[in-house]
C-alpha cells in the first residue's frame, strides 16, 4: 500500500477523502493526518480531522495540528459553504482521541526523514501553508518526497473565491508558490476536474441507501454542501472536490491531465492565487506538475461508493 500524509482543512469533501483513504486499507496507508487553517479556523479542522476519523472506526490513526493562518496573509475561511463548524450537515459526536502533542509540520519533516527516500506521498487538500513550511525548515526532505497530489488551482473553470482564483490557493498562495517551485512530482486537482465530479440526487441516494452510519454521514454532508452550489449556481449539485485527489491514487486512470508548467500569482490584488497554468505549452518554462483536465464522473463515484460502503 502506498505511505501518505493527508494534510486537509475539514470540510465535507475533506471528509469523504479521508474516509475513501481510510476504506482503501490495501491501496493506501494513511500515516496521519495533518490539519491546516483553511475552510474554518485550525482548532476545528484538527477536532473535524478526528471526528472523521471516529466517524470510520480508526481512532489509532495520528492527527496533528500545524499552522493555524497562512505564512503571511491574514486567514481567509468558508463557512459560507461548509456551515460555521466546517462539517455542518450530520449531528456527529465531538472527538475522544486524543490530537497529538507534535506539530504537523514536525511530523512530516519527521515521516519523511524516517520513511525511506521516494515511499511517501503528500496529499494536500487544504492551503499549502503546512507542506511549505516543512520545506522551508528542512529543504532536504523535497528530494525524499515521492509525490505531491493536490486539490488546487484552476485553468478553464478560474476562480471559486476570486474570479481569478480558486480557494486552497488564494488562502495561501506564497505557500502554493513554495511548492509548486520544490522540484518533487506533482499531480493537480484542479477545478476543471472537480466540477465534474457533481453529486447528483442518484449519488448521493447510494450514500444513504447503505444504511450505515457513515453512509448517512456523507450523504447528510453533501445535502448541506450542495446547497451552496445549488442556490448560488443552480448547479445539479456539488463539486466533491477532495476525493479526487485519494481516487487518483487508487484509480488514476479515471483521469486524464497535462504534465505542463504551473505558476502562482502572489502580486497582483486582482488576480492573487491564480494557477498560471501553461496549458498550450506556449512558454518554454519547464513543466513541473501534471495538471488534470478530466474525469470519468460515473467511474469515480462508483469507486467512492464501493469503498465507503466498506466502512
Ligand atoms: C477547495 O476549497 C475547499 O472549500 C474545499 O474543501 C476544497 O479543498 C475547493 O476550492
Ligand atoms: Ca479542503
Amino acid at each position: 500500500a502506498r505511505k501518505i500524509i493527508i494534510d486537509t482543512d475539514p470540510g465535507q469533501d475533506d471528509a469523504v477523502a479521508i474516509l475513501l483513504a481510510l476504506a482503501s486499507p490495501d491501496d493506501i496507508d494513511v500515516l496521519g493526518i495533518t490539519a491546516v487553517a483553511g475552510n474554518v479556523p485550525l482548532a476545528l479542522t484538527a477536532k473535524n480531522a478526528r471526528i472523521v476519523c471516529e466517524l470510520a472506526g480508526k481512532r489509532n490513526v495520528p492527527v496533528f495540528a500545524g499552522a493555524d493562518r497562512p505564512l503571511i496573509r491574514t486567514l481567509r475561511t468558508a463557512e459560507h459553504v461548509h456551515g460555521d463548524s466546517g462539517l455542518n450537515g450530520p449531528a456527529l459526536p465531538d472527538p475522544t482521541m486524543p490530537l497529538q502533542d507534535m506539530h504537523a509540520v514536525d511530523f512530516i519533516i519527521h515521516t519523511l526523514r524516517r520513511e525511506a527516500p521516494g515511499t511517501v506521498t503528500l496529499c494536500p487538500l487544504g492551503p499549502l501553508t503546512n507542506i511549505a513550511l516543512a520545506l522551508e525548515k528542512a529543504p532536504d526532505i523535497a528530494a525524499r518526497i515521492a509525490h505531491i497530489v493536490l486539490m488546487g488551482g484552476a485553468y478553464f473553470e478560474v476562480g471559486n473565491i476570486t474570479p481569478a482564483a480558486e480557494f486552497n490557493i488564494y488562502v495561501d498562495p506564497e505557500a502554493a508558490r513554495t511548492v509548486f517551485a520544490c522540484g518533487a512530482p506533482i499531480t493537480v486537482m484542479p477545478l476543471d476536474v472537480t466540477h465534474k465530479a457533481l453529486t447528483t440526487r442518484t449519488r448521493v441516494d447510494a450514500f444513504r441507501d447503505m444504511g450505515t452510519p457513515v453512509g448517512r454521514a456523507v450523504a447528510e454532508w453533501t445535502d448541506f454542501f450542495e446547497r451552496f452550489d445549488k442556490q448560488k449556481y443552480a448547479s445539479p449539485g456539488a463539486p466533491l472536490h477532495d476525493p479526487c485527489v485519494i481516487a487518483w491514487l487508487i484509480k488514476p486512470e479515471l483521469f486524464k491531465g497535462r504534465h505542463i508548467n504551473v505558476e502562482i500569482e502572489c502580486e497582483s490584488d486582482l488576480t492573487r492565487g491564480m494557477t498560471v497554468a501553461d496549458w498550450w505549452g506556449v512558454t518554454d518554462r519547464t513543466p513541473n506538475a501534471t495538471f488534470m483536465g478530466d474525469v470519468d464522473a460515473d467511474g469515480f463515484f462508483a469507486l467512492l461508493t464501493e469503498r465507503i460502503a466498506r466502512l
